[in-house]
Order: C-alpha cells, then sequence, then structure tokens
C-alpha cells in the first residue's frame, strides 16, 4: 500500500472516542478541542493527576474525561485502550542541547519506548468489525530533517522506523496513521513558527480524508522526502522480514 493512500472508511469522528497523550500540551490541547469541535468524545491521557480543562472559543471551560498514566505503566491502559476508538499517541519530550547518559535514556523511554508500547496494546487488540480503531502516531518531521536536538531526532526517528515495520502487521484491524509536523510553538518547541490550533485543524482534516502519512509543515523537503522515506523503508522491511503469528 502507497504511504498515503486513502482509506474506505475515512470519515469525521463525530461520536468516537478519541484519546490523546501528552494532552495537556499545546497540540494535545488543541487535538482535543477540534476533536470536541467535531463531536467526538475527547479522553486526555495525561502524566499527572490533573482533570483537564479545555479553554473554548466562547469563554467558557470544558472538563474532558482524564485519564492518568506514567511512562513504564502502558499495560495498566489495557482496558482504557480497548474503550477507544482512536489513540492519539502524542506524548513527547525534547532534551534540546544534551547528551548525557540521563538524557538519552529519557528521551528513548518517553518519546520511542513508551510510545511503542501503546502502539502494539493497541495492534493487539482484537479487530471490531464495521469500524476498525485508530492509532496515530505523532512522530516529527525530525524523522527526516534536523531538528537542532540530536536526541529528539534519534528518538523520533527510531520510534518512525519501528511504526513502520510493526505497520505491515497492522492489517485492517487497526488503522496506522503517522503524524509528521514542523515546527509549532509549545513548552517544547517555543521557536516554533505554526500555532498549535492551525497544525491540528489540518491534522484532523488529512485524517479525515483518509492519509495515512499526515504531513503538516511549511519545509518542501519533508513534503518530498518522507513519503520516498516511508516507501523506501517498507520497500525493504516486508523484502527481507517474515510475519510470525502473535
Ligand atoms: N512543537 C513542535 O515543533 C513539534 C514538531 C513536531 C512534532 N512535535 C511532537 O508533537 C508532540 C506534542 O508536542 P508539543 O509541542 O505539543 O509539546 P508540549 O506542549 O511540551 O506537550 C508535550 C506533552 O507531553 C507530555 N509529557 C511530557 N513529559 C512526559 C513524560 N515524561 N511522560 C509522559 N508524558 C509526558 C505532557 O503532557 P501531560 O502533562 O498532559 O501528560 C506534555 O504537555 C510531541 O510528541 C512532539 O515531539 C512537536
Amino acid at each position: 500500500m502507497g504511504a498515503a493512500a486513502t482509506s474506505p472508511s475515512a470519515g469525521s469522528y463525530a461520536g468516537r472516542r478519541c484519546g490523546v497523550t501528552g494532552a495537556g500540551g499545546a497540540l494535545g490541547r488543541a487535538l482535543l478541542g477540534c476533536l470536541l469541535d467535531e463531536g467526538a468524545h475527547p479522553v486526555a491521557l495525561r502524566h499527572g493527576p490533573e482533570e483537564l480543562c479545555l479553554d473554548r472559543p466562547d469563554g467558557s471551560r470544558h472538563p474532558v474525561e482524564t485519564v492518568a498514566w506514567a511512562v513504564g505503566q502502558e499495560e495498566a491502559l489495557a482496558s482504557l485502550l480497548a474503550s477507544l476508538d482512536v489513540l492519539v499517541i502524542n506524548h513527547g519530550i525534547n532534551r534540546l542541547g544534551a547528551r548525557d547518559a540521563d538524557a538519552l535514556r529519557q528521551s528513548l523511554e518517553v518519546n520511542t519506548l513508551s510510545a511503542l508500547r501503546l502502539f502494539e496494546l493497541m495492534l493487539a487488540l482484537p479487530p471490531r468489525p464495521g469500524q476498525p480503531r485508530e492509532v496515530w502516531v505523532n512522530t516529527s518531521e525530525a524523522e527526516v530533517s534536523p531538528a537542532f536536538s540530536p536526541l529528539y531526532e534519534i528518538s523520533k526517528r527510531t520510534l518512525g522506523e519501528l511504526v513502520s515495520l510493526r505497520s505491515l502487521d497492522a492489517d485492517g484491524g487497526c488503522t496506522v496513521r503517522r503524524l509528521v509536523l514542523g515546527p509549532f510553538r509549545s513548552d517544547l518547541n517555543p521557536y516554533g513558527v505554526m500555532r498549535a490550533d492551525g497544525v491540528a485543524r489540518a491534522v484532523l482534516r488529512q485524517a479525515a480524508a483518509g492519509r495515512r502519512l499526515v504531513i503538516v509543515t511549511p519545509n518542501p523537503l519533508t513534503w518530498l522526502l518522507m513519503p520516498a522515506v516511508e516507501t523506501a523503508r517498507q520497500l525493504y522491511y516486508r523484502a527481507v522480514t517474515r510475519r510470525r503469528d502473535r
């Protein structure tokens, strides 16, 4: 299948239960707000106990169903994940300027391994006839271009490569979408040129149109490189690996 193929189940997320990790961050809040606007039931997954309230355009505050989790305890989310139609794996850290062993361990644990464990839990759920579940993985355009933060690039690129490999076994049971985003303003990237709200709206639009590779960036190189890299990875991984029953 082509990297940016459309799916027949494309459509709006109205009425669907959509969980987002890193919910308290700039993009997490923006995605949850857009999902709410679409009529979805948003679920915030946060690595702290604090319940999430979204600031709405009319000035009101909307409390969101919030579930606490911690990196390393992904298994504890199994029953919550089974209740979701869509999981957006969005949490992340950027240890800008660091190269010490502790920053390396943290970057791999948060950006790569915990995301991968959640991804595997979603893939392992029994298929649902009619409306497949979806898992969206937010890597970054740092998969294919410099983000001036080597640990961030390495941890996100590794996540992207492993998602490309493991998606080969996703079949029709779970639709995998990859979010490849350029710089937007947030705690993680105070210098971002885009705004999280606009990025979230573009992500929702592309996902609803059925795109598997969701790209939002002003950088033309990402638009050229990412689909090529993803297609090459899929061809290579298919050629040299075989499926094994779980
Ligand atoms: N900003 C950019 O330019 C950019 C570009 C491309 C991709 N991205 C990706 O987009 C995603 C969201 O980033 P953002 O810019 O919105 O950043 P952000 O505002 O810093 O949000 C990241 C969120 O991740 C969660 N988090 C942080 N440390 C964690 C930990 N140790 N364990 C579990 N969760 C943790 C926190 O949410 P809770 O407190 O709610 O758990 C935090 O608010 C990230 O994966 C990032 O890599 C960002």
